[in-house]
């Protein structure tokens, strides 16, 4: 059988390690592996190359991946399905693993309802995707991030500052509640849960008051801001996501006036999505992988490779059409104890 893989939407580390475990695993069952480049657009285009062995050596700890990714969407952009069926055809793949965020996987359900034999791979920094414990990036991203916050806090020591760090995550909060709690901050801004300015400053005034000089915001990108600090109008991307970001930027203003100290914004944006892997995101993307060639030689799609209580596992598609996954109030109250 020849197997077709495609990494679409936003890239993440671990993509790679996801590409090599198909490739191996497949060949170790005696198919195939065709590498369709740029997402949907190469799967569309049947813009492919063979994979092989020697094609993977040495890209598990690689960042980014070799096949590329766009924001392409056959239903946005062409015909749907028989836009995918003639790409697949023209590559001689019966079946097509995907790896993608919420948008890709929205996508892969409907092309699976209509037929065509896909097979979802979670992956996104976000770790926002419907039926999964875990996504294919976030480890590594709030490796990146807590490690920000640790270099953040020294120079907010030196400089007596409130800082703020922005981070990604669309309209989940996960990254920023995940890093923010192992990274010590000493407030966190989510879209899952509403806050005002006075909070902030009620906290930053408390812990001067205990001769505790700097504060640390930790910043999801998704937050509703408050009246005051509203933005200009938003921008959307090919799937008609928001283009997000400034809300750290909007915020600063506000809390120096109301606290009378200096605050300062760091974006850390793409950062977050850049590098090599984890040892946490590489074995999760090998053991999604390893499970997505399994169930593509079995003829097992319209499916997504999920975690579910440590266990890797098929979840029906359209699963992902579900609520995206908000941080659960238990995780945000933990966060919270840490704050006064
Ligand atoms: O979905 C992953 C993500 O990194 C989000 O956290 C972020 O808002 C978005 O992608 C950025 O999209 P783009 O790469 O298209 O700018």
């Amino acid at each position: 059988m020849r197997i077709a893989i495609a990494t679409a939407g936003g890239d993440c580390p671990g993509l790679n390690a996801l590409i090599r475990a198909v490739v191996r695993r497949s060949e170790s069952a005696g198919h195939d592996v065709v590498g369709l480049e740029r997402g949907w657009e190469g799967v569309v285009e049947g813009d492919g190359r063979g994979l092989d062995h020697d094609s993977v050596r040495g890209i598990l700890r690689l960042g980014g991946t070799i096949l590329g990714s766009s924001r392409y969407d056959p239903y946005v952009h062409g015909d749907g399905a028989r836009d995918v069926a003639s790409g697949l055809e023209k590559v001689g793949a019966e079946v097509l693993i995907v790896a993608g965020g919420d948008g890709t996987l929205g996508t892969a359900a409907r092309l699976a309802e209509e037929g065509i034999p896909v097979i979802g791979v979670p992956k996104t920094i976000d770790r926002d995707v419907p039926g999964t414990e875990a996504t294919i990036g976030f480890s590594t991203a709030v490796q990146i991030v807590t490690d920000t916050i640790d270099r953040l806090t020294t120079t907010a020591e030196s400089h007596h500052r409130v800082l703020l760090v922005e981070v990604m995550g669309r309209h989940s909060g996960w990254i920023a509640t995940a890093a923010g709690i192992a990274g010590g901050a000493d407030f966190i801004l989510v879209p899952e849960h509403p806050f005002t300015v006075g909070e902030i400053v009620d906290i930053i005034g408390e812990r001067r008051s205990r001769d505790r000089h700097h504060t640390i915001v930790v910043v999801a990108e998704g937050i509703e801001l408050p009246a005051e600090a509203q933005q200009a109008e938003k921008k959307t991307d090919a799937f008609g996501f928001d283009r997000l970001g400034g809300a750290a930027a909007a915020l600063a203003p506000i809390l120096e006036d109301q606290s009378g100290l200096e605050a300062r914004v760091t974006v850390l944006g793409y950062v977050q999505r850049g590098g090599s892997p984890n040892a946490e995101d590489r074995l999760l993307a090998t053991r999604f992988g390893v499970a997505a060639a399994d169930y593509a030689g079995a003829g097992r799609t319209g499916v997504m490779v999920a975690m579910r209580s440590q266990s890797v596992t098929a979840v029906p598609l359209d699963t992902v059409l579900g609520e995206a996954v908000g941080v659960p109030p238990e995780l945000m109250d933990i966060a919270a104890t840490f704050y006064t």
